[in-house]
Formats: structure tokens, sequence, C-alpha cells
């Protein structure tokens, strides 16, 4: 199976977590992308969603899916996202999409977040796909010195040679070269760091359930 057909597998597994009646938590990504596809198939079942991107938003309303603001919604039941990378403990690495922030505050919101991923991004320790990390501009170049002190090698993410903006008006900072064996401790330590507005690593919201998808089918795994 190709590495979209995996997608496609997962995307419509996560449908079974959709709770009837309900608002559903979307993430963002090609992942999510086939989970949206899915979920046209009962839309007329839910409430509708609150996303986690402009993007998400977008190909929700295409559906004819109401979208809701995240202030509107006390608690979600589930939250469905993708991941760029996934350990054993349902500790993640997100933020490829750039959409990390949003993301971060629709996962605290939800019960449960369940993770749709190929089996490529299953990993050992995090780290091997570069961090991404929201910034505030001002503070680029000191983060920047910063990540370098811990080992890690920080570049600004760019798009057609400008930095890329984000859905909250601020940039990404792309972090390669780290070992993250203690995601919680991580997490918490760059979350402190002025300027710092969201770090990529997701483990005091981590997956309680990932759906992976591989060449036999889709893999369950709970943490
Ligand atoms: C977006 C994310 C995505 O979930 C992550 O990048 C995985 O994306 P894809 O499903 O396209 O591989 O964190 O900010």
């Amino acid at each position: 199976m190709t590495q979209d057909e995996l997608k496609t597998l997962v995307g419509r597994a996560a449908l079974q977590y959709v709770v009837p009646g309900e608002i559903v938590g979307v993430g963002t990504g090609s992942t999510v992308n086939k989970f949206i596809d899915a979920l046209d198939t009962m839309k007329d079942k839910i409430k509708g969603a609150v996303s986690s991107s402009e993007m998400s938003t977008k190909r929700l309303r295409a559906l004819g899916i109401a979208v809701f603001d995240s202030n509107e919604v006390t608690e979600l039941s589930v939250y469905i996202d993708g991941a760029d990378e996934i350990d054993g403990h349902g500790c993640m690495i997100k933020g490829g999409g750039a959409a990390l922030t949003r993301e971060k505050i629709v996962a605290a919101q939800s019960r449960r977040f369940v993770c749709i991923a190929d089996e490529s991004k299953l990993v050992p320790t995090l780290g091997i796909f570069p961090l991404p990390v929201e910034v505030i501009p001002m503070a680029t170049q000191r983060l920047i010195r910063q990540f370098a002190k811990l080992g890690g090698s920080a570049t600004l993410r760019m798009q057609d040679g400008q930095p890329l903006v984000t859905d909250n008006g601020q940039h990404i900072l792309d972090v390669a070269g780290l070992q993250i064996s203690d995601p919680l401790a991580f997490e918490l330590q760059v979350s402190q760091w002025p300027g710092v507005v969201t770090v990529g690593v997701f483990a005091h919201q981590k997956a309680s359930i990932c759906l992976l998808g591989t060449a036999g089918g889709v893999r369950t795994l709970e943490f």
C-alpha cells in the first residue's frame, strides 16, 4: 500500500471514534484531510466541528459541516489529528503543517486525542523530524541561540521566499538535531522561554489512541 492509501485507511478508521450528535475536534494535515473526506459520510449525524486551522475549516465548510469557534465549546469528547512523529507512550511531534498552536488548544479541550498516522511516524525517541516551534518574530534570533545550547540547529521556515506566517500571524522555527528523551520535561522547559508561542512537542496533550496504518491494516495503540 502507498503512504496515501495508508492515510486513507486510518482517516476512515477514525470515524468509529466520532460521537453522533456531538461536535468533533478536527486537526490539520494530509492525513486529517482523508478523515474530513470520510466525515462527509456521517456529516448529518454530527453537530459540527471545532477546527485547528484555516485550511481544515475551509475543507469542512466545503462539505457543509458547521465549524464552531473553540470559545463556543467547553469540552469535546474527541479530537482527531495526525502527527509528524509518535513514540511508544503517545507523545508526539506536531506542527509540520504549521498549525501546532491551534492544534494544542483544541487537543487541550478534548477528553480523548485520537492520532491517525501511517507507520513511518512511529519512532522510539522523538526528534528525527525537525521540531516545529511557533515563535514571536522579535525573539527568533535569541531562540535560535537557545536551541543551539540544547544541541539543536534551528532554521526559520520559509514560504515563497518569505518567512512563513501562521494562522496566528507568527513565525515557525524548525529545530533539527534534538533527541527528546523526556518529552514532558522538554515541553515544559521550552514553553517557558520568552517568545515561544507553542512548542511542537505534545506530551501534556498526548494521544490516548493511535490508529497506525500498516501494510497489514490498521493497528490500534492505546496509551
Ligand atoms: C500540522 C500537523 C500534522 O498533524 C502533521 O504535520 C502531520 O501531517 P500529515 O498528516 O500531512 O503527515 O501537526 O501542523
